[in-house]
């Protein structure tokens, strides 16, 4: 675990180790439980996929990513969390694949992982298996993150875990449309709320009923 801390903590991104390790446990303990892979939505360099590829490699299953690796609205030139190290000379536009490959590269982790690059909706469109644990930490406007919401939580397999990422109940915090998918899942009645940690929310799905 070490090393693989210490990969999460060189590894560009936006998650802080407090949530980091809060994912990890989750993320493990409901892949052991239920024996079934996890899944991220945005993945950005790779620094929350280091934990749950660590947490799915110690519980026998693997970790899904989905990201286009263009970069969400706020990340894009000229906004507030912009890269320059992150534009490809070639196209001019935001790429995060090559450091998210180096970076689960660097944490020995790779063969634990499968990426998919593509937008999230068109992904889940295709996608008919559940999960242990769904994270949801893509785009962040109701556009996206709702989408996200709408394509994957169906997919928390009864028994596991919907973790959201960013949720601040509080506007003067942070964008609200976590806070919404958020607040949606919990007023479905389909998931119940578990222990967070920070802005990271875990919802443990407890019917298998539709999700709304
Ligand atoms: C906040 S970052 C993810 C941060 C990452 N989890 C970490 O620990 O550092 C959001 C990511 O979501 C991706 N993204 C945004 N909207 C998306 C969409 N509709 N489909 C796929 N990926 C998306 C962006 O490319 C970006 O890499």
């Amino acid at each position: 675990m070490t090393d693989v801390l210490a990969a999460f903590e060189a590894a560009k991104g936006f998650m802080p180790a407090d949530e980091g390790l809060a994912l990890y446990e989750a993320a493990r303990g409901a892949a052991r439980e239920l024996r079934l892979p996890v899944l991220e939505i945005g993945s950005y360099c790779g620094r929350s996929t280091i934990l749950l590829a660590d947490a799915a490699r110690q519980a026998g299953t693997v970790a899904v990513t989905v990201d286009h690796h263009r970069g969400s609205e706020e990340q894009q030139p000229g906004w507030e969390y912009h890269d320059t190290d992150l534009v490809d000379e070639h196209t001019g536009r935001m790429d995060t694949l090559p450091h998210f490959r180096r970076a689960l590269y660097d944490a020995g982790l790779e063969e634990h992982v499968v990426a998919i690059v593509g937008r999230s909706p068109q992904v889940a469109a295709l996608w008919g298996r559940p999960f242990a644990l769904v994270f949801v930490d893509g785009g962040h406007t109701d556009e996206h993150a709702g989408a996200d919401y709408e394509g994957w939580a169906p997919h928390v397999a009864e028994g596991g875990l919907l973790a959201v990422h960013d949720v601040f109940p509080d506007p003067a915090d942070g964008g609200q449309a976590p806070y919404r998918i958020y607040r949606r899942a919990l007023e479905s009645g389909v998931f119940a709320e578990e222990p967070g940690t920070g802005s990271l929310r875990l919802l443990r799905r407890v019917t298998g009923g539709a999700v709304r």
